[in-house]
Order: C-alpha cells, then structure tokens, then sequence
C-alpha cells in the first residue's frame, strides 16, 4: 500500500518524521524523558567499536564514527561487511561489535558476524526486520522500528539506522562518563525536534523537483561533504546513482584538490552539503574553487550558510538545526533529490535494474 503516493519510496520518504518520533518514543521512558535501551548494553568495559555493515548501513556506521568518538570518546572502526569477514581482523575481549542490516539477512553481514561472534565481548544488531537472522544471531538486537521498506533504495531505513546508533553512542557516552545524565538528557531533548525539522527539510520538494531536472540532463556528479556531512555525501551519491544511473560519486571536501577538482568543468554538477557549523567555512573555500573552475554548484544550507556563501548556481535552503541533527535533516533533500531526477529520467524507482531489496547471495 503506497497510501496515496507515486511509489513505495516516496511513501518512505515522506512517513520519516512519524517513524523517527515513534522510534525515539520506544527508546524513551514516558515518565522521565530518559534514554532507555536494554541492560545489556552496556559500554564500560569497551576499549574499541567495529561496526559492520553494507551499502547505506555502511554510511550509517560511518556517521555514527563521528558520534562515538565524539560523544563517548571511544576508538572505533567500520568496515564492509564483504572485506571484514575475508580478512584476519584483530579482534580483542573488551571490543564491541555493531552489525546494521535493514533486512538482517544481508549474506555478507551474516557471514561478518559469524566470523566475529565469540571472539569479542558482545555483538549488537541494528536491524529493521525482528524476525531475521542477523536479529536471532547477535547478542543484543535492536530494532531501528522503521516499518516495513520495500522501496530498493533505503532512506527511512537509513535515517532510522543513525538515529539508534545515535541513542547507543548517548548510551555509551553516559556509561564511560564522556558525557553527564544532564548531557544526554539534553541531547534527548534536541532530539525531541526532530520529527518537525525533517517535516520542514521536505517543504523544498518543489524546488529540489526542479533541480532535478537539471541533474537529470547530466552524465556524471559529484556530492562534497567535511566532518559527518561527508558519510552523507557518499549515502547521497549512492542514492543518486542506484535510483537514476548517473554516475555519482561523495568525496571529503578536503580531498577535492588531491584528484577530483580534475574533472570539474561547466558539465559537472556538485553538491555540496554545507550546514553552517564548524567546518562551514572550509568547505564554502572548496566550493569556490568549484566555482572558479565553471562547475555548476548546488549548495544545501541554512539561511545563515546560503546568505554567506554568496551567488551560487543553485541553492536549496536546510532549516537550521541543532547540530546534532544535521545528518537526518540533510538526509531528506539527497532522497528527494535522487527520487525526483529518477523520475525526470524515466527510471524505475522503487525496483531500480539490477538490484535486489535483499542480498543474500555474496
Ligand atoms: O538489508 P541491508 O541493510 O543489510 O542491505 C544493505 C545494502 O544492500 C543496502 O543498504 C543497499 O545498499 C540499498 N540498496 C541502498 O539504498
């Protein structure tokens, strides 16, 4: 049932407020506001994280590297599942291992976790389907609550997946200390926002539909992100090439001088995701040297980072958000954005050629 939508993922697209704001009231208690997750979490003993994961569940992990280092102060390392589990990695007593799978049965995830399982203190699954085998599996499971998603293409998968691995790193940070019961009670309460944030990031459908069509006459582009805008930067390039085929790729800002600036020229459209934070004004000097270059920029800020930046070819305005917040709110034009250029394209959205919603064959 696509419930009055075009397509199962424009229906996923769209039901992300209620499903995150369900999400967080599972993991919150009703009476105190507090962060609950199951006792068996516990990150104390913890002297490093992996987290284990394929395609968009990998970029999730990669966003959540920003937390847990951040937040709880704890080493961590993420890795595809199909490298993790050929390879010999050093595993330790006091490690943790994450393992987030949409379906949960993900062959290369399963096969990871097997050849993890019982060499490390404990491994957590952050899965949507309950009934999986990668849920059965782990140790702790935990579900990211996103409802069933049948579109091939995961966005409410993914902005699920980082909003419990954002709870497991408050978790963390409150069991080592990093952070104080009235820290993680705040960050609770910024995430309270969130739902209507991302209600308000999709009021720019209509300008990012136009956008698109611009998108859509190109061969080839490029998303830039610094700091967690760059694991957005690779999950939005993702997006754009599986949902319209257009090559698409996510670089670090900070790389672009070290071989992608080669390819910028008046055909290369380049994204670039800008919230203005700490990093802002690094990433608004690799722009301008986008610029200078002819490359068409489409620049995602708020009001304070688009009025900075100056003229841009295009720009589409982010509300602002708490910084804690920016990888959700982001999340949504870089959906919209690949849904609609599919769209312009003639391209089959929710079952994109060659792709299967599960893979269970390595
Ligand atoms: O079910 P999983 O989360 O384990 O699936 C992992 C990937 O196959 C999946 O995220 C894939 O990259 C999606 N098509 C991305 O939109």
């Amino acid at each position: 049932d696509k419930a009055g939508h075009k397509h199962f993922m424009a229906k996923e697209i769209a039901e992300q407020p209620a499903i995150l704001r369900a999400a967080l009231e599972f993991y919150t208690d009703p009476k105190t506001g507090e962060l609950v997750l199951p006792e068996e979490v516990d990150f104390r003993d913890c002297d490093r994280l992996v987290m284990i994961a394929c395609g968009t569940g990998h970029y999730a992990t990669q966003v959540a590297k920003y937390w847990f280092e951040q937040l709880a102060g704890l080493p961590v390392e993420t890795d595809i599942a199909s490298e993790y589990r050929y390879r010999q990695p050093v595993m330790g007593a006091r490690n943790i291992g994450i393992f987030v799978s949409q379906s949960g049965e993900t062959a290369d995830t399963l096969a990871a976790l097997r050849h993890m399982q019982g060499n490390v203190a404990q491994t957590i699954g952050v899965i949507n389907v309950g009934t999986s085998s990668i849920a059965r599996e782990t140790d702790v499971s935990l579900s990211i609550h996103a409802g069933p998603e049948i579109s091939v293409a995961s966005t409410k998968g993914f902005t699920a997946q980082i909003l419990v691995l954002l709870l497991l790193a408050l978790k963390a940070g409150r069991d080592r200390g990093t952070l104080s019961p009235d820290q993680v009670r705040g960050h609770m309460e910024t995430l309270r926002s969130l739902p209507s944030l991302m209600a308000q990031a999709m009021d720019q459908e209509s300008a990012i539909e136009m956008l698109a069509g611009r998108i859509a006459e190109s061969r080839n582009a490029l998303f830039l992100g610094r700091g967690i805008m760059y694991p957005l930067a690779l999950e939005a390039a993702l997006k754009l090439k599986e949902l319209s085929y257009i090559h698409a790729e996510g670089y670090a800002a900070g790389e672009l001088k070290h071989g992608p600036i080669a390819l910028i020229d008046k055909s290369m459209p380049v994204i670039v995701l800008a919230p203005r934070d700490a990093l802002y004004d690094k990433t608004i000097s690799n722009m301008q040297e986008i610029m200078a270059r002819q490359g068409p920029v489409i620049l995602m800020s708020d009001e304070a980072g688009l009025s900075e930046a100056g003229e841009v070819w295009a720009s589409l305005a982010m509300p602002t958000v708490p910084e804690l917040l920016t990888p959700f709110v982001y999340s949504v034009p870089a959906q919209l954005l690949s849904y609609h250029t599919a769209l312009a394209r003639g391209t089959d959205v929710d079952q994109p050629r060659n792709l299967a919603k599960s893979v269970t064959v390595e």
